[in-house]
């Protein structure tokens, strides 16, 4: 194997996901001279490869046929035969992911970004090794940016073996559609994978341990969504953990119990041709040799980070998925631009407080903000404002009337602490609370803002005005 020369750069970012590559421009505009590694071939991460958009293709796709094959009806559209291509739903999922991962290609191009391909590893606190099939070069650089990103968790009775128990990196490219899928997890992969198969034939059983859907959500918006994707036709076991899988004749028997079974009492079990586990992801940092830098991780194998990001090692910093907080793609972005501008001397900032989250089932579910369990918890006596989408003109129009919008407002200060959408677009209409969040505003700013009609976001302003029992429309 060659062994290359080093170097130098300002600014090595190590891993182009969301994090990373948005780092690796943002540094170069600050005029950093910055190289950035990714071990593998398309740039762009879990986010871009194998998470947020192939999904988000297969969602959009999946819902566009389920609609014309039991909904247009409602609408007066008659749909003789609809039928699903599942090779050409992938190949177009395919060619999206390409034409996204060659863009960022570009972008690098635009801005001088040297791209290098090869794993990184760590040879010392600012030198990295390099490894790839074309040999191995070391490279040395003022700042390194660790932005490496999540893999999958596994469960340990239960291991990944890519045929029938399977992650989300192989259920976004099935071959055929399962017969009889299981889930374990009813967090936000588990529901978006299972609302995929579940629309194009498969029998969905989710297996969640909790007592509702997606926990860490506000409990009734939790319970709302179940009651939703039981409408759809996906089961759910809650309150009982997986606990192993047998092959039985091509098949997969995984056995579960109640969460508070006594040990010696027996466990169920549930047939099926696949197993997708989605219970969480974990910080990737296989290959990097940390030890070598001396970089220090927490008891989840996380990187440590201090306020701006920077690791237990002086220059060496990270962001993203391998560090504390909800794994997300925005989050990541929002580090990575803010860490580079504190290593240019600008005041970079993210507000944790005001990070959407969004499960893009149909309907979707977006929040921001805290969770009545949450305001309970820490003693914060809040006012509620709901308003129902089946009273929003716009979602009647659309035929899609479930779900609400759900405020919460200091009961002191009448200040948004909390929005919580289960509905149409939820995933735009939330930008709205974000930005009233961000902004500090009341739900009386909120109630007093001319809102176009008909629209979705009207459903916003209601709910507001409920927060002061002076909705309109319901
Ligand atoms: P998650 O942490 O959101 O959900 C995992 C679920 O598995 C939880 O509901 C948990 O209670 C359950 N669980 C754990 N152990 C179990 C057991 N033994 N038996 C039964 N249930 C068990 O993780 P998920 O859905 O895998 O997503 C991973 C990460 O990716 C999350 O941080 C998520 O926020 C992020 N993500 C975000 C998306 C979005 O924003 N739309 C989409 C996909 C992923």
């Amino acid at each position: 194997m060659a062994t290359t020369a080093h170097t130098d750069y300002d600014l090595l970012v190590i891993g182009a996901g969301p994090g990373g590559y948005v780092a690796a421009i943002r540094a170069a505009q600050l005029g950093m001279r910055v190289a950035c590694v990714e071990k593998e071939p398309k740039l762009g991460g879990t986010c871009l490869r194998v998470g947020c958009i192939p999904s988000k293709t297969l969602l959009e796709a999946t819902e566009k046929y389920h609609l014309a094959k039991e909904e247009f009806h409602h609408l007066g559209i008659a749909c003789e035969k609809v039928t699903v291509d599942l090779p050409t739903l992938m190949a177009r999922k395919n060619k999206i992911v390409e034409t996204l991962s060659n863009g960022i290609g570009g972008l690098f191009k635009k801005n001088k970004i040297t791209r290098l391909t090869g794993a990184a590893g760590f040879a010392s606190a600012s030198t990295v090794n390099i490894t790839s099939a074309e040999g191995k070069q070391t490279v040395s650089a003022r700042k390194i940016l660790i932005a490496t990103g999540s893999e999958p968790a596994s469960l340990p009775n239960i291991p990944f073996d890519g045929k029938y128990v399977i992650s989300s990196d192989q259920a976004i490219a099935l071959p055929a559609v399962p017969e009889k899928l299981v889930v374990i997890g009813a967090g936000a992969i588990g529901l978006e994978l299972s609302s995929v198969w579940r629309r194009l034939g498969a029998q969905v059983t989710v297996l969640e341990i909790h007592h509702t859907t997606l926990p860490g959500s506000d409990d009734e918006m939790g319970r709302h969504m179940e009651r939703v994707l039981k409408g759809q036709g996906i089961e759910f076991i809650f309150a009982s953990a997986a606990g192993a899988v047998k092959l039985q004749k091509d098949q997969v028997v995984i056995s579960y119990k109640a969460k508070d079974a006594k040990p010696d009492q027996p466990a169920h079990n549930l047939t099926a041709n696949l197993v997708l586990v989605a219970v969480g992801r974990k910080a990737y940092t296989t290959g990097l040799e940390l030890d070598k830098a001396g970089i220090a991780t927490d008891s989840r194998g996380r990187i440590t980070v201090a306020k701006h990001w920077e690791t237990s090692v002086p220059n060496i910093y990270a962001i993203g998925d391998v560090i504390v907080g909800p794994m997300l793609a925005h989050k990541a972005e929002d580090e990575g631009v803010a860490v580079v501008e504190r290593m240019a001397g600008i005041p970079g900032h993210v507000n944790y407080d005001t990070i959407p989250f969004v499960v893009y089932t149909a309907p979707e579910l977006a929040w921001v903000g805290k969770t009545e369990e949450e305001l309970k918890a820490a003693n914060i006596s809040y006012k509620t404002g709901k308003f129902r989408f089946s009273a929003n003109s716009r979602a009647l129009c659309m035929d899609e009337t479930q779900g609400m919008v759900k405020i919460l407002a200091d009961a002191r200060t009448d200040m948004v602490l909390g929005v919580h959408i289960l509905g149409p677009q939820a995933s735009t209409m939330i930008a709205e609370a974000v930005i009233a969040m961000e902004l500090g505003a009341s739900s009386e700013d909120i109630a007093r803002t001319c809102h176009a009609h008909p629209t979705l976001p009207e459903a916003m302003r209601e709910a507001a005005m409920a927060v002061d029992g002076r909705t309109i429309n319901s």
